[in-house]
C-alpha cells in the first residue's frame, strides 16, 4: 500500500507555481491577484479562507480578502462581484460557499465573470469542462486528478466507482475521469443515496472515490484487494484525543481499508492540500489569460 501525500505534492506545486510568478514579475509581468468574499464568520470557511490568503503569500500571489457580515444584503454581495468582475487588477476570485440563507448562491455563481471564475462553479466553465474545452476546473476535482497524475495511477479503462454526485466534487470528477484524457478513459459509475447495492457496487471498483461526507462510511468489506482509494470527506467529529475537540474524518474507514489498497489518501493530509493548489493554479491561468483570452 502506498500512501498518497497531498500535503507533499501540494508544496512542491506551490513552489512551481512561486518560481513561475518569480519570473513573471522579472520580466516586468503583473503579479497574480486573487480576491476571496467572505460572508459571516462560520469556522469552517474562515480557516479555509485564511489558508488561501496564506497559500497567495506563499507563492507570491497578491491577495485581497472581503468580508461581509451575516446580514448583506443579496444585492450589495452581487454589486461587490460586478466591481471585482470590472477591476482589472484582479484576475480571479471566489465567493466562499456556503452563503446565508437569504442569499441565491446560484445567483452568485452566475454573476461572477467565467473569466474571473478561478473556483470553476459557473455553468459557463462546468460546461466548457464537461466538453473538453478550456475551462476553469473546479478545485477539488482538478486536485483528484493532479495526484493521480503525479502518482502515474492508471485509470484508463479501469472501473471507477464515485460516491457522492454534488456539483462541486462527485458529478464534475466523474466527468473528468470518463473523459478522453491522460487521467481519464475510465469506466465510471455515480453513486447516490439512492443507489442500490452500493456494497457490490464498490467491491468492483478499481478505483473508490469516496465524496459523501460520510464519516468512515467505506469499509474493508467494499473494497476490493489492490483498489485505489481516494477519499475526499472531511467531517468534524467529536473526539477526546485532540485539544480541539474534534478532528477531521474522512469517508473511509482507514485503518481497515489501506492494508487492502495499492493507494489511498488519507484524511486530512489527501485531497485537502491539493484543492487550494488547485485555486492558485487556476487563478495563475486566470492571469496569464491561458483559458479566455
Ligand atoms: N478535501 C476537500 O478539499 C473537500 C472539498 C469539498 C468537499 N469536501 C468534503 O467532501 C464531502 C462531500 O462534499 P460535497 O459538497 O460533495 O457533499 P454534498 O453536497 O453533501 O453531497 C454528498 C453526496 O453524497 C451522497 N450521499 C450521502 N450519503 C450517502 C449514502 N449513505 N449513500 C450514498 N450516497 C450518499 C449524496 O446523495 P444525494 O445526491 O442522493 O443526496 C450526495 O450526492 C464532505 O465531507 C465535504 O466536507 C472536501
Amino acid at each position: 500500500m502506498q500512501l498518497i501525500d497531498g500535503k507533499k505534492i501540494s508544496d512542491e506545486i506551490k513552489q512551481e507555481i512561486a518560481q513561475e510568478v518569480a519570473q513573471m514579475k522579472k520580466n516586468g509581468g503583473k503579479t497574480p491577484h486573487l480576491a476571496a468574499i467572505l460572508v459571516g464568520h462560520d469556522g469552517g470557511s474562515e480557516t479555509y479562507v485564511g489558508h488561501k490568503v496564506k497559500a497567495c503569500e506563499q507563492v507570491g500571489f497578491v491577495s485581497t480578502l472581503v468580508r461581509f457580515e451575516d446580514d448583506v444584503t443579496e444585492a450589495t454581495l452581487l454589486a461587490k462581484i460586478q466591481e471585482l468582475n470590472n477591476d482589472a487588477d484582479v484576475d480571479g476570485f471566489i465567493v466562499q460557499l456556503p452563503l446565508p440563507k437569504h442569499i441565491s448562491e446560484q445567483k452568485v455563481i452566475e454573476a461572477i465573470d467565467p473569466r474571473k471564475d478561478v473556483d470553476g462553479f459557473h455553468p459557463v466553465n462546468v460546461g466548457r469542462s464537461v466538453i473538453g474545452l478550456p475551462s476553469f476546473v473546479s478545485a477539488t476535482p482538478a486536485g483528484i486528478i493532479e495526484l493521480l497524475s503525479r502518482y502515474k495511477i492508471d485509470t484508463a479503462g479501469k472501473n471507477c466507482v464515485v460516491l457522492g454526485r454534488s456539483n462541486i466534487v462527485g458529478r464534475p470528477i466523474s466527468i473528468l475521469l470518463s473523459q478522453k484524457a491522460k487521467v481519464g478513459d475510465a469506466t465510471v459509475t455515480v453513486c447516490h443515496s439512492r443507489t442500490r447495492n452500493l456494497d457490490q457496487v464498490c467491491a468492483n471498483a478499481d478505483i473508490i472515490i469516496a465524496a459523501l461526507g460520510s464519516p468512515e462510511f467505506v469499509k474493508a468489506s467494499m473494497v476490493k484487494e489492490g483498489a485505489v482509494i481516494i477519499d475526499v470527506g472531511t467531517t468534524r467529529v467529536k473526539s477526546e484525543t485532540t485539544k480541539t475537540g474534534w478532528k477531521l474524518t474522512g469517508d473511509v474507514k482507514f485503518d481497515e481499508v489501506a492494508p487492502r489498497c495499492s493507494f489511498i489518501t488519507p484524511v486530512p493530509g489527501g485531497v485537502g492540500p491539493m484543492t487550494i493548489v488547485s485555486l492558485l493554479k487556476n487563478t495563475l491561468l486566470a492571469a496569464k489569460k491561458d483559458i479566455y483570452k
